[in-house]
């Protein structure tokens, strides 16, 4: 079928995992690429429907909220608002962006799993796993550490021996333990349902056979996959967080359900489906979801990063071929990685730029631009300040900013702020209108076959074109030579401003709008969902304004980037984010003691009498505390923290029945207690009772 056949479009970005906030690589992969894809498709009056999600399941939400000390949904519902609100901010235009951990979604993911079942899909397999009885879950590779059998390194992974390079199986490791909890794990039974990939082989490869203009890429990556020949995928898992495989489909297979769910990458696509279903809820249709997903009409788009392309392009699809009611995705224009100043990003050594702090800084069309304008759309690309400086610099605002601005001027000050009559146009007018025509065609093209690089470079094109069409028609001397050739250059100048604040819209919308106000160019049509109708995409190859139209007040629109601002981006990246304290992981919590444990502890208030530095020691100081009913000689590791003379008359909570140690050749008869937060600040307990005080 060809794109123009189609009757609508429906679109994806992968869900992110909501276990960390936005970045632009983030962006770079799944979401500007589609969010120019669907602006520009509302522009052009494409009935287009744009469907995200948080991705809350799985285990890596798990083991975050682990070390974290909190439950994982207390991380998702941290995380969750974060994203949306930096999406909203970024200008992600999604009809719908939702959350896996839905109650719509379970019911989606359910019903699917309950039809492929059904439909005998399923393998069942029943092997031995290492399970962690402490915390009661079965463990995955990376969750295993123990000594290489081949080189002895004491801290080999259940999948590799980082020292060797040998490749291993958690059960070879010798003296394996539970990363989670330092636990040996035991070996158990379990039974887990698989999706036999090696099934669908040959359906897919015929499938992608039809497709020779996908993406070289994703070409590349679908093809060394299908020549490995495709395996079996388990697609349950033993963990407490997901959504629950359903127990009357497990019992018809002889499985006992209890502490199974399903994999993460077996719901998170079907997340599309469900987050389509809350939209048409949402929009009053609640049937409408099925004319996205099972009406051959559809042209079905995947926008991800190119680690997801298994998923996209073989795993999903044979999911969705196996239940048979929906249709395949047309195109997945997975893009490369974004790197960050010539090296690889890097989330653990925040060598990243994150969003939200972008967002603080700069407007989003500045970073929209820049970034779409160095997308890895064929090869890994690299984004850095010095360029994301000059394009902002150089392109928005000397060529683009600039053109506007000097054709605004220009009309208010010798037009009286009013689109002047064409008259006889000259050769140089009548050419700069014919190829404005062109530009329509040339961009769109470009956003229909995801070359946004190229879309970009032809929107930025328009804007050079009005900039050499101003400059070669000199209006600032035929103003007084020939004033009907001011006043042309003046009207095609400002028809060119017209159609660029429609063209501009994919990547700079919110400039787009800021551009019609000052042109009072109204009944465009928006790119936002639910646009309304209006004057669209193909309309701005003509004239846009009539003439006598009166013009609003001429603003500058991009203000040029200091050198001291990127320098300060600059030393951002793989600084520690102090900032952040949000992210910064909570202690987990300790194991669970008894009453009688407890009550074993005798903590009492105390005053700091003496304080002083203990030669030769950067951490250690030397305290004298009043108990009220004794003085003790304290020796605290808070010398990095506080001032001696600071601490003199400070309350303190004390440990007052540890047994005494030596510490630097002084005997240490207690210890003050300290709050320490997540970066590592203390804090004195302190409290009104008097000295000695029991506290309980
Ligand atoms: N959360 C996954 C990631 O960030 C992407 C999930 S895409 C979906 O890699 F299709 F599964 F939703
Ligand atoms: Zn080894």
């Amino acid at each position: 079928m060809s794109k123009q056949d189609y009757k609508r479009i429906l679109v994806t970005s992968a869900l992110p995992y909501a276990n960390g906030p936005i970045h632009l690589g983030h962006l770079a992969g799944a979401y500007l690429p589609a969010d120019l894809f669907c602006r520009y498709q509302r522009m052009k009056g494409t009935d287009v429907v744009y469907v995200c999600g948080s991705d809350e399941l799985g285990v890596a939400i798990m083991v975050r909220a682990r070390n974290e000390g909190i439950e994982p949904q207390a991380l998702v519902d941290r995380f969750h608002p974060v994203i949306e609100a930096a999406f909203k901010d970024f200008g992600m235009s999604f009809d719908h962006y939702g959350r896996t951990t839905s109650t719509v979604h379970a019911e989606t993911s359910q019903e699917f799993f309950r039809t492929l079942a059904e439909k005998d899909v399923f393998k069942l397999k029943t092997e031995k796993q290492l399970f962690d009885p402490e915390a009661g879950i079965f463990l995955a590779d990376r969750f295993v550490i123990g000594t290489c059998p081949t080189c002895g390194n004491e801290n080999a992974y259940g999948d590799q021996c980082e020292n060797c390079g040998s490749t291993l199986s958690p059960m070879e490791l010798l003296n394996p333990r539970s990363t989670l909890t330092d636990a040996t794990p035991e070996l158990r039974e379990t039974t887990h349902f698989y999706l036999p990939l090696g099934d669908f082989q040959d359906r897919l490869e015929k499938w992608i056979g039809t497709h020779p203009e996908w993406k070289p890429n994703v070409l590349g990556q679908v093809k060394s996959w299908l020549t490995e020949g495709l395996r079996d995928r388990a697609i349950t898992r033993d963990v407490p967080w997901g959504v629950s495989v359903p127990e009357d489909v497990a019992a018809n297979m002889g499985v006992d359900a209890s502490g199974k769910v399903i994999y993460v990458w077996f719901d998170a696509p079907i997340g599309y489906i469900s987050d389509t279903k809350e939209w048409a809820v949402k929009k009053g249709d609640p049937e409408a979801w099925k004319r996205y997903w099972q009406d051959e009409g559809t042209r079905l788009i995947h926008f991800i990063g190119k680690d997801n392309i298994v998923f996209h392009c073989l795993m999903f699809p044979a999911m969705l071929m196996a239940h048979g009611d929906y249709i395949l995705p047309e195109n997945v224009p997975a893009n490369e990685f974004l790197n960050i100043e010539g090296a690889k990003l890097s989330t653990s050594r925040n060598w990243a730029i994150w969003l939200h702090e972008v967002l603080e800084v700069f407007e989003p069309d500045l970073l929209r631009y820049a970034l779409a304008s160095m997308l890895p759309e064929t090869k890994d690309a690299d984004f850095n300040w010095t360029e994301f400086q000059s394009r902002v610099n150089s392109e928005l605002a000397d060529v683009l900013g600039n053109f506007i601005n000097r054709t605004m001027t220009f009309a208010h000050r010798f037009a009286n702020g009013k689109l002047p009559e064409l008259k006889n146009p000259d050769e140089l007018d009548k050419s700069v209108l014919a190829q404005m025509k062109t530009f329509p065609e040339r961009i769109g093209t470009a956003y229909d076959h995801h070359r946004n690089r190229d879309a970009v470079f032809e929107t930025m094109a328009l804007a050079r074109l009005g900039n050499k069409y101003f400059n070669d028609a000199e209006p600032w001397h035929t103003r007084k030579s020939d004033p009907q050739a001011c006043a042309n250059t003046i009207h095609v100048s400002l028809q060119i401003c017209a159609s660029l604040s429609v063209l501009m819209e994919p990547v700079l919308p919110f400039t787009a709008v800021k551009l019609r106000n000052m042109l009072k160019l109204t009944g465009v049509r928006s790119s936002m969902p639910e646009g309304n109708d209006g004057v669209g995409w193909d309309d701005a190859a003509g004239s846009l304004l009539e003439v006598g139209h009166k013009l609003g007040e001429a603003a500058i629109l991009f203000g040029k980037i200091e050198d001291e601002i990127i320098e300060e981006q600059k030393s951002k990246l793989g600084a520690p984010e102090t900032a952040q304290s949000e992210d910064a992981p909570f202690e987990s919590l300790k194991e669970t003691i008894t009453y009688d444990d407890f009550s074993k502890l005798d903590f009492r208030m105390g005053t700091i009498t003496a304080a002083e530095r203990i030669p030769k020691s950067k951490k250690l100081l030397r305290t004298e505390v009043d108990l009220g009913f004794e003085k003790r000689q304290i020796l605290a590791g808070i010398a990095q923290h506080f001032e001696p003379e600071d601490l003199i008359g400070r309350r303190v909570a004390v440990v007052a029945n540890l047994a005494p140690r030596k510490m630097m050749g002084l005997e240490s008869q207690g210890m003050i207690l300290m709050a320490e937060d997540r970066e590592g600040k203390l804090f004195l307990m302190e409290s009104d009772g008097e000295n000695g005080s029991v506290i309980r």
